[in-house]
């Protein structure tokens, strides 16, 4: 095998090596069937077992209350951009939601072709370098939930404290999801696509508070119902299957790493080696966000040029790094450091960004 890249790609992205490498072993021959996973009837009782493992282990390892069902949707997290507003808003009722970025501000987009949506409160006059405040997040009267993104992606912040509102909370976790332990009796909707810290691409995990699933609209396309995906431990239609055995894996991984304390505080220890580069730079590499706000999973940042930052991203291509540049709405660059992102991929990218800032004075 070819020397593994430093990806620090903001998902698809990296995943545990032995979970690629149990995968790839079992590839041709899941559980002795003769089959590949992709191969074989999802109704049958390799793969039956393959996906209650998977929702099992999704569940104690978020440590998800009895009150909450877990459900996997292809579509990823857009789709529930479309899904939360069809199944929440009941008639006369309105949503509220915090735009605190590009992810955020596509799910507000989506909600108002649905109903009536608006913003609790907007991060845009500040350049989305914060979440609010709890003091800032204003609700109205007839307010059906409010919709928060826990981590923005693009932006580079997250949420420290969580919204203290009299109405239910739906979040998008999907660049923290499962990064750190939630306060669950806030949510009544909590999803994320599985792309980053938990598998590969092609499907959404939703956990849903039963006590909302019959007051959810049946009006609306069958596939698009939470309590059908419930009603069918979602297998209503064929599942991605090989994203859910995949996912299944990285749970096994992550139960094994200790659970979610400690993965927060790997992930932390980590963006803090970034971030102290970063801080130490004078000025060098710069953030917009406001500190105590700083993603732990996406570490945003700039050099004093455009043309020092293509020769940073050129360079870092040639030193076996992946996935630094910044998305191409705000540019500069990124390192995304999921759960799977090795503590050597991290110290070599400290290390990279200290000599390249030395080699390359502004
Ligand atoms: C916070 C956030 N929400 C939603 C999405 C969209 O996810 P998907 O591509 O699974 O639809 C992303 C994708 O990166 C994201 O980072």
């Amino acid at each position: 095998m070819g020397k593994r890249a430093y990806n620090f790609g903001a998902g698809p992205c990296t995943l545990p090596l032995p979970v690629l490498e149990e995968a790839q072993r079992e590839f041709v021959d899941y559980m002795n069937s003769g089959m590949s996973v992709i191969e074989m009837s999802h109704r049958g009782k390799e793969y039956d077992k393959t996906h209650a493992e998977a929702m099992a282990l999704a569940k104690e390892v978020y440590g998800v209350p009895e009150d909450f069902e877990v459900i996997f949707v292809q579509g990823g997290a857009t789709l529930q951009f479309a899904m939360v507003p069809m199944n929440l808003i009941e008639p006369g009722k309105k949503a509220a939601y915090i735009c605190c970025g590009e992810w955020s501000g596509k799910a507000f987009k989506e909600a108002k072709i649905f109903g009536e949506a608006y913003p609790a409160w907007d991060g845009k006059s500040i350049q989305y370098s914060r979440m609010p405040k709890n003091s800032e997040i204003k609700i109205q009267e007839g307010t059906a939930y409010l919709h928060m993104t826990s981590n923005e992606t693009i932006g580079g912040i997250r949420n420290i404290e969580w919204p203290e509102v009299n109405v239910p909370i739906v979040a998008d976790m999907s660049s923290d999801f499962m990064s750190r332990p939630i306060p669950w009796e806030k949510f009544d909707i909590v999803y994320g696509g599985i792309q980053k810290n938990l598998g590969p691409s092609g499907m959404a995990m939703v956990f849903v508070r039963k006590s909302i699933l019959d007051k959810c609209n049946k009006n609306i396309a069958t596939y698009l119902r939470y309590d059908i995906h419930v009603n069918n431990q979602s297998l209503y239609n064929t599942p991605p299957v090989f994203s859910v055995y995949m996912m299944g894996k990285v749970l096994k991984w992550m139960k094994a790493q200790g659970g979610l304390k400690d993965i927060e505080e790997t992930a932390t220890r980590r963006a803090s080696l970034v971030y102290g580069v970063i801080d130490k730079s004078s000025g060098y590499y710069r953030s917009h966000v406001e500190k105590e706000y700083r993603s732990i999973m996406n570490i945003v940042f700039r050099l004093p040029t455009e043309v020092l930052e293509e020769k940073f991203l050129a360079e870092a291509k040639k030193a076996n790094f992946v996935g630094l540049k910044g998305h191409k709405s705000v540019g500069g660059c990124r390192a995304s450091c999921y759960n799977a992102v090795t503590d050597e991929a991290v110290y070599s990218l400290r290390d990279f960004m200290e000599k390249f800032q030395k080699e390359n004075p502004a």
